[in-house]
């Protein structure tokens, strides 16, 4: 099986819900939601793409570093990759049913495993989406980042001690998820949250709390002070707002106010290995990865998932070799020669 191949597949099983275009990039699914694409104009969406296609990279060849290192350690979980799965969740509402959520879900968890990593579980209006995440995690035998969704603060307290049971890395709440209006649609409230009920949260368990959907310096800040120990620099893939900046616009600004005091990952568009490269000069520690392993866990099973996250791998050890980069730690903003050029002033 090639990548070529599940892709095909992927195609076919979509039955159209994704086209799985040759690049993922917003246009054909704009406002597809539930399916794959981005909410209202899918603006948010495509300004993932736009955001990273702005910047350029220098070539850097007169050097010693043949092998770069990209393991890396996550909420001190080593990986064999700087790149995790995002939570990717709803199979009944976003592809209308035709994959068991199990199904799908095992896929992405197994795949990232087999690759060395591990990925998020999601949450949603139907509650037995998470409990399928924790239930596929324990399956597979493996760690990984539950994501409950902004629920009341007892309730959100509830599912971690439900979550502490398994061997998880973290636990992530997709604080961006406050205005989902199929939740609240199906009676599950979901809305912002103040620092005060996230100090609650933080103190509650021991695990460390992620908060995935931060995109202004404000809120990162907001996190610190609650104590959270690591956010997601997210527009939760342009399906929560439409018309956001790109999250590669607004990483370079929250990495400056953060870096250091909390663990900062990103997500939104990053499609190859030079993306992620991008993304940790940016100020990522490590990236995240949605509808590419969406694609492939229903083209090709977790085997499909373990192929993509090695492509990406490989491109992103090349890539380090062509800006001489030695390891995670050593990339830096100074290998990009572009600083991000503001859409009006193209
Ligand atoms: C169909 C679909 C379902 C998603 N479900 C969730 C979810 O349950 N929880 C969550 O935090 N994010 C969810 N996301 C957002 C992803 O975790 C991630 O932020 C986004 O897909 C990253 O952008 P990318 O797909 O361009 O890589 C979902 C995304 C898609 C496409």
């Amino acid at each position: 099986m090639t990548v070529d191949e599940v892709r095909i597949r992927a195609r076919e099983r979509f039955k159209g819900i994704c086209r799985v275009c040759k690049f993922c990039d917003g246009v054909a699914c704009a406002g597809e939601v539930p399916g794959m694409g981005g909410v209202g104009t899918g603006t948010s969406f495509k300004n993932n793409i736009k955001a990273l296609e702005k910047y350029r990279v220098n070539l850097r060849v007169i050097h010693d570093i043949t092998e770069p290192v990209i393991r890396t350690q996550i909420f001190g979980k080593e990986l064999s990759m700087p790149i995790l799965g995002a939570a990717v969740a709803g199979g009944k509402i976003n592809f209308r049913g035709y994959f068991t959520e199990e199904e799908f879900v095992s896929s992405q968890i197994e795949g990232a495993v087999s690759a060395g990593t591990i990925a998020m579980t999601g949450d949603g209006g139907d509650p037995t989406l998470f409990t399928t995440g924790l239930e596929s995690l324990k399956n597979a035998g493996c760690s990984g980042i539950p994501v409950i969704k902004p629920r009341k603060t007892r309730d959100i307290i509830k599912r971690i001690k439900d979550a502490e049971k398994f061997d998880i890395t973290a636990i992530g709440i997709d604080i961006d998820a406050a205005g989902l209006i199929n939740m609240t649609r199906m009676g599950q409230y979901v809305g912002p949250m103040t620092v005060s009920d996230l100090k609650e949260i933080t103190s509650s368990t021991k695990l460390p709390v992620v908060l995935k959907g931060i995109m202004t310096v404000e809120d990162a800040l907001a996190a610190v002070e609650a104590g959270i120990a690591g956010i997601v620099v997210s527009n939760h893939g342009g399906r929560a707002l439409d018309f956001t900046p790109g999250t590669a616009e607004v990483l370079p600004e929250i990495a400056d106010a953060v870096k250091g005091k909390i663990t900062i990952l990103a997500d939104g568009g990053v499609r190859y290995g030079i993306d992620v490269l991008k993304m940790i000069a940016l100020g990522a520690d490590a990236v995240l990865i949605g509808r590419p392993v969406a694609i492939a866990a229903v083209g090709g099973g977790a085997r499909g998932v373990e192929m993509v996250y090695n492509k990406m791998a490989d491109e992103l050890r090349s890539a380090m070799i062509l800006t001489g980069c030695r390891d995670v730690n050593s990339i830096d903003r100074k290998i990009l020669r572009c600083h991000f050029v503001a859409l009006s002033d193209e």
